[in-house]
């Protein structure tokens, strides 16, 4: 088993945070990550005084006999999260609609997990991209599964608008509803997966009441509306955060979508900050360097 950094600390912390607040001092000590897992597990890097007192002796044996054998730890804290897929969802709004019907076989050809289709209404966002009959033809020629992200106020009332299928994802935004819950509801009652979708400037807090209720996060990366933005830099923390927001909660089975301006460089960041589902648009998979084909295995030998 492979896994960045990140997750192991992520997995590591959540076995040593089995009560009490993790200490912060102790994040300064392990920050060269492999040596310190290996100075640990031989022993020479003494930080039991510094989170002993937080956790009793035999729960940080546990984790420090784990790291002794790292395939029995990885195996016994893997769970859903680690073995969670990396998926790659073009945003085929950047696609070159004289060309659709060609990019839509290479996207079969490639196996990628989901086509990322934006609708938007003009008013949530200041644009209009995609639509109900788009959904319709999309749907009547391929089985790609869809991963809707609906940029419309009050989604919860436009939902039966779509043909959708349950290995569908729907993102409905937070900001864009006040009854998130009949949102999301709505969006399970379709037998699809429900994303709640979270702009740059939401706070992952916004989330806190629903984690019972979603399959994953949507963390924007840029301001929704239009495709070939900048990334908000802020937002590659945000990704983080939420990963161990969620962790932290046992919600290690939501998944965490990003969307814009998902470039290489960028996918290799929010991929060690813990996403898992990366919607690619002009810097990526529709990138001019490369083919559609050779954008996809690229992003791909990134994230995974
Ligand atoms: C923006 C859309 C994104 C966008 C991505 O509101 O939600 O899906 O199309 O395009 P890039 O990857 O070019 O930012
Ligand atoms: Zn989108």
């Amino acid at each position: 088993v492979t896994m960045s950094q990140n997750t192991y600390w992520q997995i590591l912390r959540k076995e040593l945070c089995i009560n009490g607040t993790w200490n912060s001092s102790y994040n300064d000590v392990v920050n060269d990550w492999h040596e310190s897992i290996k100075a640990m597990a031989d022993g020479k890097l003494n930080v039991k005084p510094l989170i002993t007192h937080k956790f009793p002796l035999s729960e940080c044996n546990t984790a420090f006999k784990m790291m002794k054998n790292k395939t029995e730890f990885y195996n016994k804290y893997a769970g859903s999260r680690l073995n969670m897929k990396k998926k790659i969802s073009p945003s085929v709004m950047c696609a070159d609609f004289f060309d659709l019907k060609n990019c839509i076989r290479q996207f079969e050809e490639s196996k990628i997990d989901m086509l990322h289709v934006d609708i938007m209404d003009g008013s949530f966002v200041p644009n209009y991209t995609l639509g109900t009959d788009f959904v319709k033809i999309l749907k009547a020629n391929t089985a790609i599964p869809l991963d809707i992200h609906l940029m419309v106020e009050n989604p919860e009332s436009k939902l039966d608008w779509f043909q959708l299928s349950p290995d569908d994802y729907v993102a409905v935004h937070c900001e864009s509803t006040p009854h998130i819950h009949k949102a999301v509801a709505a969006v399970k009652n379709k037998g699809c997966r429900a994303l709640a979708a979270l702009n740059p400037g939401t706070p992952i807090c916004a989330l806190e009441n629903i984690t019972d209720d979603i399959d994953g996060g949507l963390v924007m990366t840029v301001d929704p509306g239009f495709a070939g933005q900048k990334l908000i830099p802020s937002a590659l923390e945000k990704i983080k955060k939420l990963r161990e927001y969620l962790d932290e909660r046992g919600c290690d089975n939501i998944e965490i979508e990003v969307d814009g301006n998902v470039s290489f460089h960028n996918a290799a960041l929010m991929n060690e900050m813990g996403a898992n589902i990366f919607v690619s648009g002009t810097s990526g998979v529709f990138s001019k360097d490369g083919t559609i084909k050779e954008n996809i295995a690229k992003l791909r030998g990134i994230i995974s």
